[in-house]
């Protein structure tokens, strides 16, 4: 079954008046409101039903079971709620990616790295684009290996950027840009590279055939272009798998 807003918003009305019909009865025996502690083991063995009814995987399982006796375990250390706040805009500057797109920061590997510089060196000098760079975890690198080509990272996410910024200095064949993917100007490109989640795919698939030269390359490591047949997958040697989805344009 898909995971559609409508299916989702069904199970959270479900798990809402399961959570209730046991605070009632509570309520209607002890004449006082269910305590805190009781309330988010409800809610934590409720939300716990529901992912396995809806058969989540163990680690949701888990983490929809644990969830809320944590919030009332956090609650109890009495912090002040200024940490939470500068917790939350920690996050948003390195995850903003996450909230407006569904893509978060996870990093390319080493081995990762490799294949594409032993492809890239096979072309010859290249453009080479990271759509959502990150930390540089690819232009950096492949800048130092191929100083003959040139790398460019659009990152929006503004600690990301700032960090990959800081890590490009001094390389002259790195641009690294504080921008939207979106904006990007793929056809300025001969390699594009993404390493972003399921989400964008297909839209992504639409902008690079619309902007991309015939003969240039997209790629995107672990997630393929649904419906498309890649020109060519490289089986990266890394644990989990991570493969490279090749497009010839
Ligand atoms: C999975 S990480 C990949 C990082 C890097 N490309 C690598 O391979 O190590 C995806 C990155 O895309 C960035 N991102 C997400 N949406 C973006 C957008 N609309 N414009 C620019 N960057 C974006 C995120 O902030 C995150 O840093």
């Amino acid at each position: 079954m898909s995971a559609t807003p409508t299916r989702q918003l069904a199970l959270q009305g479900a798990a809402v008046i399961l959570v209730l019909s046991l605070a009632w009865p509570y309520f209607g025996w002890t004449a006082q409101a269910m305590p805190w502690l009781e309330t988010s083991l409800a809610i934590g063995g409720v939300a716990l039903l529901f992912a396995t009814l809806s058969r989540q995987p163990w680690w949701w399982r888990l983490i929809h079971l644990t969830f809320m006796p944590l919030v009332w375990a956090t609650n109890t250390l009495a912090i002040d709620p200024s940490w939470f706040l500068l917790a939350f805009v920690l996050l948003l500057l390195v995850y903003r990616g996450a909230l407006s797109g569904q893509v978060p920061l996870y990093l390319s590997n080493k081995a990762t790295v490799a294949e594409l510089a032993k492809l890239l060196g096979e072309r010859g000098p290249s453009r080479f684009l990271d759509l959502g760079a990150g930390l540089g975890s690819t232009t950096v690198p492949l800048a130092d290996l191929l100083p003959d080509s040139h790398f460019t990272g659009y990152e929006n996410a503004p600690l990301t950027w700032l960090v990959g910024r800081l890590l490009s200095l001094g390389r002259p064949n790195i641009r690294w840009r504080w921008d939207d993917l979106w904006q990007a100007p793929l056809g300025e490109f001969d390699v594009v590279y993404a390493f972003l989640s399921p989400v964008p795919m297909p839209a992504l698939w639409q902008k690079a055939k619309a902007e991309m030269q015939p003969g240039s390359l997209f790629i995107s490591n672990s997630f393929p272009v649904p419906g498309e047949v890649p020109s060519q997958v490289i089986e990266v040697d890394c644990t989990p798998p991570r493969p490279l989805y090749c497009y010839q344009i």
